[in-house]
């Protein structure tokens, strides 16, 4: 109906209008034309802006924003030693630190989000060929009958669990009982030549589930594996305004033919009620205690308010379901505390960013120019400010630079897990903020970068662009060797 098109088209030039004069965010983002090359933007090397931090060492990571009340840093230092406690089993004398599993991955946050850092794939480290903690197999299958679509489609549920293992393999255990199984990684490669003559190798990972110790999995399961994220700025990103993301959505429907980024539509279970996703490789939740009580449960077996049951096993996991709890009336019968997870939220909620290093480099700002012209710029959204916070001034208003729109994007059959989580489908990925990501290998000792770790530095996470993204990374293959070095030496500045 013309009506009905005029219409959408009068729409669509109001909104570009709105967006254009209200959004403070929109200032910033608009045409790189505008970006002077030749020097750094003002504020540019302050990632966190005052709560910057400057150090390019192991520990990158965890330091506490700069401006964070002085008074508080007492909850900052005991929120870590509770991120880094290793739980144990129980019954154990060490009564307010049991109840781990009966499985698990990771016995402490620590042990996942190394230094604070990121995890890593089986056998990046010589002599550790088997070390699977720090990536988790997330497990899923289709929707089976009108009930299970209903509750997906409401976001009643992220995804409909494996009806025996549940949402993740834990392939550990506690004494007593076997873990689920055991993760398997072989990778296939192949070589991608680039128009310089260059030839990367990418390597795809093919993960399988060994040893399942209570019987098969689902005959339709999907398998996504995905490593600890790093835990940097965590705060700041939650102190985003929504609307600021939102407009990312609306400016990139308008604007660009090929990129679309979509919002996560998520359930917040704390809530109780629908919101945004901002946090997980899918932007699965909508904030850092979600996320919290979350892996507690699914990562560690550990109860919380949120999470009652000290166990995490399945209707069919009699054996487990049968062991002892850590749950503690001293506790309100769980097993970490309200209070005990208000300090590791207090924690991650004030982990800094480190400065940039060399911003005004000119090899750097030349890599920077080819990072907007090949419009990686349009996901990885440079900067915002964030909203104002009368009771934390540390996050409050503060220009920050992420480089990420903090949307899902279709990126192309290569990265695909055909593992949908609520609104985010098996193509789709939330942008990963870049910040930080040039001190991965000082902090973590590797460069394992994207969702599962597969990409083995900053190109060949380049080269696996595809989907919304495959016009920029086409770009890419175009450069000489000497921009493709100044557009990673401008990532490694990040
Ligand atoms: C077994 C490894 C493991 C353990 C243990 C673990 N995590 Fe994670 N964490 C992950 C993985 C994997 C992801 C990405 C999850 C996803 O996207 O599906 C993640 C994501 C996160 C995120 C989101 C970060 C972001 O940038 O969006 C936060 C916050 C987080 N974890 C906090 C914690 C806390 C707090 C603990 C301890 C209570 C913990 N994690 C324990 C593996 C782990
Ligand atoms: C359509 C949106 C989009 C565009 C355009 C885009 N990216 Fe990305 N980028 C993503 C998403 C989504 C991921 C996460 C993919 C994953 O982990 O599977 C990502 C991941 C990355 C990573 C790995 C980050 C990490 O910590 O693992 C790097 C590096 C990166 N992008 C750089 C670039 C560069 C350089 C360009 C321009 C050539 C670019 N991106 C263009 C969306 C985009």
């Amino acid at each position: 109906m013309s009506f009905g098109y005029n219409y959408n088209f009068i729409f669509k030039i109001l909104v570009v209008f709105i967006l254009s004069y209200s959004s403070f965010n929109n200032i910033f983002a608009d045409s790189f034309l505008e970006i002077d090359f030749t020097r750094a933007e003002p504020h540019e090397a302050l990632s966190a802006g005052d709560g910057t931090v400057y150090i390019d060492n192991k520990n990158s990571f965890s330091l506490p924003l700069k401006n964070i009340d002085i008074n508080k840093k007492i909850d900052f230092f005991v929120g870590n030693s509770l991120f880094r406690r290793n739980w144990v089993a129980a019954p154990s004398i060490k009564m307010s630190s049991d109840g781990l599993g009966p499985f698990f991955n990771g016995s402490s946050c620590e042990s996942c989000h190394i230094n604070d850092g990121r995890g890593h794939p089986p056998g990046t480290f010589i002599n550790n060929n088997d070390d699977t903690t720090s990536i988790v197999l997330a497990i899923g299958i289709p929707p089976q009958n009108e009930f299970q679509n209903a509750q997906i489609s409401s976001l009643r549920l992220k995804l409909i669990p494996d009806p025996t293992y549940g949402s993740q393999i834990n392939d550990n255990s506690i004494e007593g009982i076997l873990p689920e199984g055991s993760i398997k990684l072989e990778y296939q490669y192949f070589p991608i030549l680039l128009d310089n003559g260059q030839l990367v190798t990418l390597r795809k990972p093919n993960y399988t589930i060994e040893n399942l110790n209570y019987g098969p999995l689902h005959s339709e399961i999907r398998i996504s594996a995905r490593v600890a994220q790093p835990m940097i700025g965590l705060g700041l990103i939650e102190q985003i305004d929504i609307s600021d993301v939102i407009a990312n959505e609306s400016k990139q429907n308008i604007h660009l033919s090929s990129i679309s980024g979509k919002v996560s539509h998520v359930w917040d279970d704390r809530l109780n009620k629908k919101s945004y996703g901002l946090f997980g490789w899918k932007a699965s939740q909508p904030s850092i205690i979600n996320q919290t009580v979350d892996a507690l449960h699914h990562d560690m077996g550990l109860s919380s308010s949120l999470y009652p049951n000290g166990n995490n096993c399945s209707e069919k996991q009699h054996k487990c379901k049968s062991m002892e709890t850590g749950n503690s009336p001293n506790q309100n019968n769980v097993e970490v505390s309200d209070e005990q997870i208000n300090l590791i939220i207090f924690y991650q909620k004030h982990l800094s960013v480190p400065a940039r290093r060399n911003v005004d480099g000119l090899n750097i700002l030349s890599g920077k120019k080819i990072f907007f012209e090949s419009g990686c710029a349009s996901c990885h959204v440079q900067k915002y400010k964030t909203k104002f916070n009368a009771n934390d001034k540390s996050v409050s208003e503060q220009l920050i630079w992420p480089y990420s729109d903090f949307l899902l994007h279709d990126m192309g059959e290569g990265l695909a897990d055909d593992l949908s989580e609520y609104t985010a489908s098996g193509r789709e990925w939330r942008t990963t903020p870049l910040w930080g990501i040039g001190l991965t290998e000082a902090v973590n000792g590797h460069t394992a970068l994207l969702h599962d770790g597969r990409a083995r530095n900053i190109l060949e996470a380049i080269l696996w662009h595809g989907g919304e993204s495959k016009s920029s990374r086409d770009k890419i293959i175009k450069l000489s060797i000497k921009e493709i070095s100044q557009l990673v030496d401008f990532i490694e500045s990040l």
